[in-house]
C-alpha cells in the first residue's frame, strides 16, 4: 500500500487541505510553528509542545462506565509554540489551525475575563483549574497549529488542551503528574464544554508511547503498552465529514443510562458486570438492558482484541471490530448513516475490520487493512459512499505514536 497520506482520494493539494493530511514526524509542523511565533511576537519561544491525537481502535462508551479500552495515540499532532509575556497579566493565544486569536485577563492567576466561543471557554477552565489547583498561571504567548483534523473525533480538545496545560505547567515551573493531567483535561470538558466525558481520550493522550497502542482498565486504572507491530497491516482513520455533536444529550443521556443500569444490576458500574448477571435480571427495561449489553460485550472484545493484535491475528481483530460496530449501532444506538456505510462498504470490500470510533454520532470509523489491499479497500469505500452522500470521505493513514512531549527552543527534548 502507497504510503500516502490520502489514500486513493484526493490527492495532495495545497494549503490547510494538505496540512491537515500530513502525518509521521512532526518536525517540519514544530519549524513553521516556531518561525510563525517568531514573526508574530518578535521573539523566539521559550519551548514548544507536541501532543498527539487518538484513535480508539475498539472499547466505546466503556471509559465513564469502569470498563475497557484500546486506543493509540497517532501520527497527527498539535504544536504549540510559547513564551512568557511581557505585560504581566494576559494569555495571548494564536491558532493557525483555527484561525483565531484571543487575549485572556488572567489576575492572581485567574482568568479575570473570558469571553465567548468555546475556544475561549476552554483556555479560561485551563488557567482557572491550574489556578485553583495552586499554580501561579503565568502571563503567556502561546501559537499553536496542527495536523490533527480538529472536531473530527480524534481527541482534537483534549490534544490541545493538554498542549496548552503542559505550556502553562512549564512556564510556571510546575511538574503536573500524569494523573493530575488527565484530571485537568477532563475537568474542562465537562465543567467548561459541558460534556460529561471519561478519561479514554486523556489517557491515551499523557500515557502512549510509540508503536503500542495501550489496553486501558478504567476500572482500576491499570495500562498496558501493546505493541503493534503488524508488518502487513495498516491503520486507516475515514472521516464521514459528518461534524458530531458532542456536547450535545445525546452523549450525556447514554452515560447516565449506563450509571442507572449499573444500580439495576445492583453494580457499581457496568464494567464490572458479567454476562450472567445481566441475564439474571429479566425485568430490565430494554433501552437499559441494550446498553448494559454493548458495555458488558464491549469490554470482552476489547480482552479479546488485546489478545488477537498480540497472536498477530488480523482477522480475529478485524471480526471483533465489525462486531464493536454493530453493537454501537444496534445496542447503544451511537452510529449513523454515513458511519454505518462506510462499515458495510468496507466489510464488502474485504476489509478485514471497520467499525465507528470514538463517541460516534457522526466523527470518523477505524479500518485495519492488509498493506497490499489498502488502496483498493479504500477506493471502494470511497465509491460507494460518494453515490450515497454526493462527496467522499476523507482518509489518513495512522500509526500508533508516543504520547504529549515538550521541547527546549533548540528542539532538544525535555524529561
Ligand atoms: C469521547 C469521550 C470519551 C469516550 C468516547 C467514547 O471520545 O471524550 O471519554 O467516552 O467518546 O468511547
Amino acid at each position: 500500500m502507497p504510503d500516502a497520506e490520502t489514500v486513493g482520494t484526493e490527492g495532495a493539494k495545497k494549503g490547510a487541505a494538505a496540512d491537515a493530511m500530513m502525518g509521521g514526524d512532526p518536525s517540519e509542523l514544530c519549524a513553521r510553528v516556531r518561525r510563525r511565533f517568531v514573526a508574530r511576537f518578535g521573539s523566539p519561544p521559550e519551548g514548544l509542545v507536541v501532543c498527539p491525537g487518538r484513535v480508539n481502535l475498539i472499547g466505546d462508551h466503556t471509559d465513564y462506565a469502569g470498563g475497557l479500552a484500546m486506543p493509540m495515540a497517532i501520527d497527527r499532532h498539535v504544536v504549540l509554540a510559547w513564551g512568557r509575556g511581557t505585560t504581566g497579566d494576559t494569555i495571548e493565544i494564536v491558532s493557525d489551525a483555527l484561525g483565531a486569536a484571543a487575549r485572556i485577563a488572567v489576575s492572581d492567576g485567574m482568568p479575570a475575563a473570558a469571553d465567548a466561543g468555546p475556544w475561549v471557554r476552554h483556555v479560561g477552565g485551563i488557567c482557572l483549574l491550574l489556578g485553583k489547583s495552586g499554580v501561579c498561571v503565568p502571563s503567556l504567548r502561546v501559537l499553536s497549529d496542527a495536523t490533527l483534523p480538529i472536531g473530527a473525533g480524534l481527541s482534537s480538545s483534549a490534544a490541545h488542551t493538554i498542549a496548552l496545560a503542559t505550556a502553562l505547567c512549564r512556564a510556571s515551573g510546575y511538574r503536573a503528574t500524569p494523573s493530575e493531567m488527565i484530571e485537568l483535561s477532563r475537568r474542562v470538558e465537562a465543567e467548561f464544554v459541558g460534556v460529561p466525558c471519561g478519561e479514554l481520550d486523556q489517557t491515551a493522550i499523557v500515557h502512549a508511547r510509540a508503536g503500542c497502542a495501550l489496553l486501558i482498565d478504567f476500572g482500576d486504572h491499570r495500562i498496558e503498552h501493546v505493541p503493534m507491530a503488524m508488518h502487513d497491516a495498516a491503520w486507516i482513520v475515514i472521516d464521514s465529514r459528518q461534524r458530531r455533536m458532542l456536547a450535545n444529550e445525546a452523549y450525556g443521556e447514554r452515560r447516565a443510562q449506563c450509571e442507572q443500569a449499573a444500580r439495576m444490576l445492583g453494580a457499581a458500574a457496568l464494567g464490572a458486570c458479567t454476562p450472567v448477571r445481566l441475564a439474571r435480571s429479566e425485568k430490565m427495561p430494554d433501552a437499559f438492558r441494550r446498553r448494559a449489553r454493548h458495555v458488558i460485550g464491549e469490554c470482552a472484545r476489547v480482552r479479546a482484541f488485546a489478545e488477537a493484535i498480540r497472536a498477530g491475528d488480523l482477522e480475529a481483530a478485524g471480526r471483533l471490530m465489525y462486531e464493536s460496530h454493530d453493537s454501537l449501532r444496534d445496542d447503544f444506538a451511537v452510529s449513523c448513516d454515513r458511519l454505518d456505510l462506510i462499515r458495510e462498504a468496507g466489510e464488502e470490500a474485504g476489509a478485514p475490520g471497520v467499525r465507528l470510533t470514538g463517541a460516534g454520532f457522526g466523527g470518523c470509523c477505524v479500518a485495519l487493512v492488509p498493506e497490499q489491499d489498502g488502496a483498493r479497500i479504500c477506493e471502494e469505500i470511497a465509491r460507494a459512499f460518494e453515490s450515497a452522500f454526493g462527496e467522499r470521505p476523507r482518509f489518513l493513514r495512522v500509526r500508533p505514536d508516543e504520547g504529549v512531549r515538550s521541547f527546549d527552543p533548540s528542539m532538544r527534548r525535555l524529561p
